[in-house]
C-alpha cells in the first residue's frame, strides 16, 4: 500500500500599508485615477497559507467579522491563485487560509496583501519558476496596490499607483491605527472626490496640476525624523472620506490630543493613521485611545514585502 505524499503547505506574510502622501489627479477612461503616492509597508500584516489541493477553496480566520470577507471569486486572493494557475497552465488547485490582521475595507491594503500573499505562496507551492517581473505584472492586473504589497519597504507609486520605485527612507516610524465599524468602499470614496472637485470647480478651469510627490515628503523620509514627516503627511482622498464619514475628524483630533504628532485618513479610509514620535509614545497614545473606547493598534514601518516564512 502506498501512503499519500505528505500534504505540502507554504506560509507567506504580506504587509498592510499606509499612504504617507496620496496625490490624486484626473480620472482616466478606465475609471482609474492618476496617482502620485508614497507607500509604507507596516508590521500589521496578513498571513496566507497555501496547501496543495485538487480544487480551489478559501477560508478566512482572524478578521473581526470573518463573514464580511467573501470566500469565492470575489476574494482577491482566490482571483490571484486562479490567475497564476491560468498564466502557468497549472491544472491542480489550492486551499488558501487567510489569517487576517489588517482591518477589512479599512484603507490599509488588506485585500491587496492577501492577493500578493496568495501569488507568492502558490508560486512557491507550484514551483512555477516565473520571474519576479512576471509575478509583478500579474500582481498589477489584480489591483493597483498589489505590486506594492509584493515589494514592501517605502516606495513611490505613480500611474495607477502600480508603477513603483524604492524611496530612500531612514529609520523606523511608529503608527497608531484606529479602526472603526463599517468599512468605506474605495470606488465610492474616489467618486466622492470627483464630485467634490466638480462641484468646487477645482479641476475645471485649472491646468492639470503636476502629479509628482513633493520633494519635501522625500526629504523628510531621508531625514528619518518623524516630526519632519508628520508635517508632510497628506492625502487627497481625506476630504472625500470625511464627507462620507464626518466623525473621522474627531478621531484625528483625539489622536493628536492623546499625544500623536499628526493623523491622517489611511488611503480611502476609514482607518485613521496617527504618526507618533517613538515606540513608547505610540504605546501611550494607544492606551489613552483605548481608555476612550477606541480600537487602536500600534504598528511600525517600513517592513519587507510579501515573504515566505514557512
Ligand atoms: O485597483 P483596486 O481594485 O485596488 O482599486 C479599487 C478601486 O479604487 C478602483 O475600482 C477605482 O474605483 C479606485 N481607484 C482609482 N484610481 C486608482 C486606484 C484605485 O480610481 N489609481
Amino acid at each position: 500500500m502506498t501512503l499519500p505524499a505528505a500534504t505540502r503547505s507554504v506560509h507567506v506574510r504580506a504587509p498592510g500599508k499606509v499612504n504617507l502622501y496620496l496625490g490624486v489627479g484626473g480620472r482616466h477612461d478606465d475609471g482609474y485615477h492618476a496617482l502620485a503616492t508614497v507607500f509604507q509597508a507596516l508590521s500589521l500584516g496578513e498571513d496566507v497559507i497555501a496547501t496543495d489541493a485538487a480544487d480551489f477553496s478559501l477560508e478566512v480566520t482572524g478578521a473581526a467579522d470573518p463573514d464580511s470577507v467573501p470566500t469565492d471569486d470575489r476574494n482577491l486572493a482566490m482571483r490571484a491563485a486562479k490567475l497564476l494557475a491560468s498564466a502557468t497552465g497549472y491544472t491542480g488547485g489550492v486551499h488558501l487560509e487567510l489569517r487576517k490582521s489588517v482591518p477589512v475595507a479599512g484603507g490599509m491594503g488588506g485585500g491587496s496583501a492577501d492577493a500578493a500573499g496568495a501569488l507568492l505562496a502558490c508560486d512557491a507551492l507550484w514551483e512555477t519558476g516565473l520571474s519576479t517581473t512576471r509575478l509583478h505584472e500579474l500582481a498589477a492586473r489584480l489591483g493597483a496596490d498589489v505590486p506594492f504589497a509584493m515589494m514592501g519597504g517605502t516606495a513611490v507609486g505613480t500611474g495607477r499607483g502600480d508603477r513603483l520605485t524604492t524611496a530612500l527612507a531612514r529609520g523606523r516610524y511608529d503608527w497608531v491605527l484606529v479602526t472603526s465599524d463599517g468599512g468605506l468602499s474605495t470606488p465610492a470614496v474616489y467618486a466622492r472626490l470627483d464630485e467634490y472637485r466638480e462641484h468646487n470647480g477645482a479641476l475645471a478651469d485649472e491646468p492639470p496640476r503636476s502629479l509628482d510627490v513633493p520633494p519635501p515628503v522625500l526629504q523628510a523620509l531621508r531625514s528619518g525624523d518623524p516630526h519632519a514627516l508628520a508635517a508632510e503627511l497628506a492625502n487627497d482622498l481625506q476630504v472625500a472620506a470625511l464627507l462620507e464619514r464626518p466623525d473621522l475628524q474627531t478621531v484625528i483630533d483625539e489622536g493628536v490630543a492623546c499625544g500623536a504628532l499628526r493623523g491622517i485618513v489611511s488611503g480611502s479610509g476609514p482607518t485613521i493613521a496617527l504618526l507618533c514620535e517613538n515606540p513608547a509614545s505610540a504605546s501611550a497614545v494607544c492606551d489613552r485611545l483605548a481608555e476612550n473606547g477606541r480600537d487602536a493598534m500600534h504598528a511600525y514601518g517600513p517592513v519587507p514585502g510579501a515573504r515566505i516564512i514557512g
